[in-house]
């Protein structure tokens, strides 16, 4: 061959070679090429969105990890805030632990070194700090460092649920007690047939749905949900943006959890395809947006909190729900006997909160995931005892049973704090 061919030989694979890389880089959003390693359970979802977090040099920007997660911080009482260690008393600390910043405990793509959450640290890093706690409290002489943050006992930031004053207050109570109070939904609707105020030809199956609901009776129209900007055509299609113009705090929530992440970071819509954690193979391609949860016009929120979730989700805590005592009641409710007692998938991942005054759902199910003693305050405590509630948390078994039984083992702190309490 003349080297005239070598050289086209050449150019065509180097041309070649550089779009297949800037496509990579620019466009195809699926395969990983430059990631160092795997990312960690809580951002893979989001790790192709390189400038999330790193500026264009490929370091970690100062504010990436709080302007994400300041709230949940905020929201979960930090125990240990940055200006806890602005104070000059506890330099010598930050000497041997710099926890002003959250990569010193915190890392990415480094599969081997990190637990969960992303966690860096050796089980036993409390004693960094708190080395004289062994000698100053009689209930804690002889435990092991590695246990201060087992389940159930200690956590470095969202201690709302396991405060010594909290577990005091709460000390004896019965393992079940019931005052719950959600709010009855069914009282909203009334019997009353709006009209559409859609010129075209209405399906009367969507007029029938759209009339049944919380929607019609507040007067949301047709229109409000397929034309909101009347200088606009009328689009069969409604984005979360238009949900969000009346629902701002639920797009907020959805927007800040798993769910909603993707779309938050100005990716594709988050489908089961992608997941890590088991998914039906019939809903690989459903998107994540409002209405996956709230199928179009009906807005059945009674779907939306079972019957919904296990479209998608197939690992076996989802699966074993319904073989639980919290379902059992929960469809005892669904047939209108209101004991108040049902428990679905939405009233633990799901839970109403109170957000700017009102009521809401909390449409970030991760904001009481992990570590899951959030739970307790949002959820089991109305309806279970603290020491119960405790306990059946800290038992991987029973999550995994889906609460069918009896926690195994009991969590001592609230018996350390009541004799404390007592000298
Ligand atoms: C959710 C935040 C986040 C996203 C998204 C993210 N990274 Fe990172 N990355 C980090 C953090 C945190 C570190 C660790 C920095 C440290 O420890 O100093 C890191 C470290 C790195 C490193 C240095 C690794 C080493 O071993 O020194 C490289 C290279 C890197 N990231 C590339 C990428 C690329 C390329 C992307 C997009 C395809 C990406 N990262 C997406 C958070 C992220
Ligand atoms: C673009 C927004 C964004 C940025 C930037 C970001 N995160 Fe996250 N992070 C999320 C979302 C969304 C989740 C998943 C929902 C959740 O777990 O709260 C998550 C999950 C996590 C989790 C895991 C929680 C769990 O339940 O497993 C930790 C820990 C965490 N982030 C810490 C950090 C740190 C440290 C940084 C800075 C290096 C950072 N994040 C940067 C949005 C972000
Ligand atoms: C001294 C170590 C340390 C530092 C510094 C630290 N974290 Fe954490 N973080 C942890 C540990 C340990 C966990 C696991 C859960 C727990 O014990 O609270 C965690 C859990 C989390 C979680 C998930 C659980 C939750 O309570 O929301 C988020 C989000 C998070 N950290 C964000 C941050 C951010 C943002 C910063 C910086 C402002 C930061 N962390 C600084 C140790 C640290
Ligand atoms: C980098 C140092 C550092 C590390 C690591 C650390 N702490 Fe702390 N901790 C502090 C400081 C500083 C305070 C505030 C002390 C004060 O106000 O007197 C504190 C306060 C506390 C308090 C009491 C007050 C409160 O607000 O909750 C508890 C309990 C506690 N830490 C437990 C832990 C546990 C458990 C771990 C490990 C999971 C841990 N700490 C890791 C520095 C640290
Ligand atoms: C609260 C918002 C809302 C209201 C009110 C509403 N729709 Fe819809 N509609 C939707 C959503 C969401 C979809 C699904 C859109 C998508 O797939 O992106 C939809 C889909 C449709 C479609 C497409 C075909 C289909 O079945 O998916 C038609 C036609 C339609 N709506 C007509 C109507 C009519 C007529 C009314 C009044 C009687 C109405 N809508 C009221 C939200 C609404
Ligand atoms: C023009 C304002 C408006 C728009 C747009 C809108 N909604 Fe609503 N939505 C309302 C009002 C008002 C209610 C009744 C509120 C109440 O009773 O508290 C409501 C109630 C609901 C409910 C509760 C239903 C029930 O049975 O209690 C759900 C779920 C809901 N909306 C979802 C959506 C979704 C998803 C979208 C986007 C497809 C959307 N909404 C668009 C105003 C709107
Ligand atoms: C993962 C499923 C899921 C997704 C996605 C979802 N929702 Fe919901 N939503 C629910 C469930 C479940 C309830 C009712 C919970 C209950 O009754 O216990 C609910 C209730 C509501 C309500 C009525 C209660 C309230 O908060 O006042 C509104 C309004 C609502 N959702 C709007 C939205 C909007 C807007 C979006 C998109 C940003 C959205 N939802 C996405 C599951 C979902
Ligand atoms: C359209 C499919 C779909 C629906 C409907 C859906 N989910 Fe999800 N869910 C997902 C996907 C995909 C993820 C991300 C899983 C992953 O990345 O491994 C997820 C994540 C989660 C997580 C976070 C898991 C983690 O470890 O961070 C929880 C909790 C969750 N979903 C609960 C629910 C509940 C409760 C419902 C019903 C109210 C529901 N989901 C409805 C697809 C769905
Ligand atoms: C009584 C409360 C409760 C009910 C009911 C419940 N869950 Fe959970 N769920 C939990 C707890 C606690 C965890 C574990 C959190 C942790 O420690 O990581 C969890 C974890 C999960 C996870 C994350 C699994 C993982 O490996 O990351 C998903 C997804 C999930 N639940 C979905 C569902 C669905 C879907 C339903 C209904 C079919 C449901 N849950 C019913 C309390 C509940
Ligand atoms: C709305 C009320 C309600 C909420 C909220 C609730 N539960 Fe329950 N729970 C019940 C009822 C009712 C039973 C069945 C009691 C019976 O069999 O008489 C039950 C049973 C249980 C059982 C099985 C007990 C046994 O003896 O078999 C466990 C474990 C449990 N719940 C844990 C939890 C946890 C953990 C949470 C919070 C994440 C929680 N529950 C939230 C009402 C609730």
């Amino acid at each position: 061959m003349t080297t005239f061919k070598w050289f086209i030989v050449w150019l065509t694979m180097t041309i070649s070679a550089a779009a297949y890389l800037s496509y990579q880089m620019f466009a195809a959003e699926e395969k990983p090429l430059f990631l160092p390693n795997e990312t960690t359970h809580g951002h893979y979802q989001i790790e192709m969105q390189c400038s999330a977090c790193h500026t264009p040099m490929m370091g970690v920007k100062q504010d990436a990890c709080t302007q994400c997660h300041a709230q949940d911080l905020k929201d979960g009482q930090d125990s240990h805030p940055e200006n806890k260690f602005s104070d000059p008393r506890n330099f010598d600390m930050i000497a041997k632990l710099d926890a002003r910043k959250c990569i010193t405990c915190h890392t990415e793509h480094s599969p081997h070194t990190t637990g969960d959450m992303g966690v860096t640290l050796p089980d036993d890093y409390c004693a960094v700090c708190h080395s004289e706690i062994g000698e100053e409290r009689e209930s804690h002489k002889g435990l092991e460092f590695n246990s201060c943050a087992t389940a159930g006992c200690h956590n470095y930031h969202d201690n709302k649920a396991l405060y010594e004053d909290f577990l005091l207050k709460h000390y004896g109570e019965d393992d079940h007690r019931f005052d719950a109070s959600e709010i009855s939904l069914e009282q909203r609707m009334n019997k009353t047939v709006p009209v559409a105020d859609y010129d075209g030809t209405v399906d009367p199956e969507i007029h029938h749905h759209w009339s049944s609901t919380a929607h019609a009776k507040a007067k949301v129209n047709c229109k409000d949900c397929h034309q909101p900007d009347s200088a606009v055509e009328w689009s069969n299609k409604v984005s979360p943006t238009t949900c969000q113009e009346c629902h701002q705090e639920e797009y907020e929530g959805f927007s800040m959890g798993k769910h909603g992440m993707r779309l938050a970071a100005g990716m594709s819509p988050m489908t089961p395809k992608d997941a890590r954690l088991p998914m039906k193979s019939s809903a690989a391609h459903k998107e994540l947006n409002c209405i996956s949860c709230h199928s179009d016009h009906r807005f059945d929120i009674k779907r939306a909190a079972v019957d919904a979730c296990l479209n998608c989700h197939n690992d076996q805590h989802s699966l074993n729900y319904k073989n639980s005592p919290h379902f059992t009641y929960w469809q005892i409710d669904s047939f209108g006997a209101k004991t108040g007692k049902g428990v679905s998938c939405a009233t633990c991942h799901m839970p109403r909160v109170k957000k700017n005054g009102k009521v809401v759902v909390e449409h970030n199910q991760n904001a009481t995931l992990r570590p899951n003693e959030k739970m307790i305050r949002t959820s089991c405590q109305k309806c279970h005892g603290l020491q119960f509630s405790i306990d059946s948390l800290a038992d991987e078994k029973l999550i995994l049973e889906n609460f069918k039984g009896r926690p195994s083992k009991k969590i001592e702190s609230l018996e350390w704090v009541k004799q404390r309490e007592k000298r």
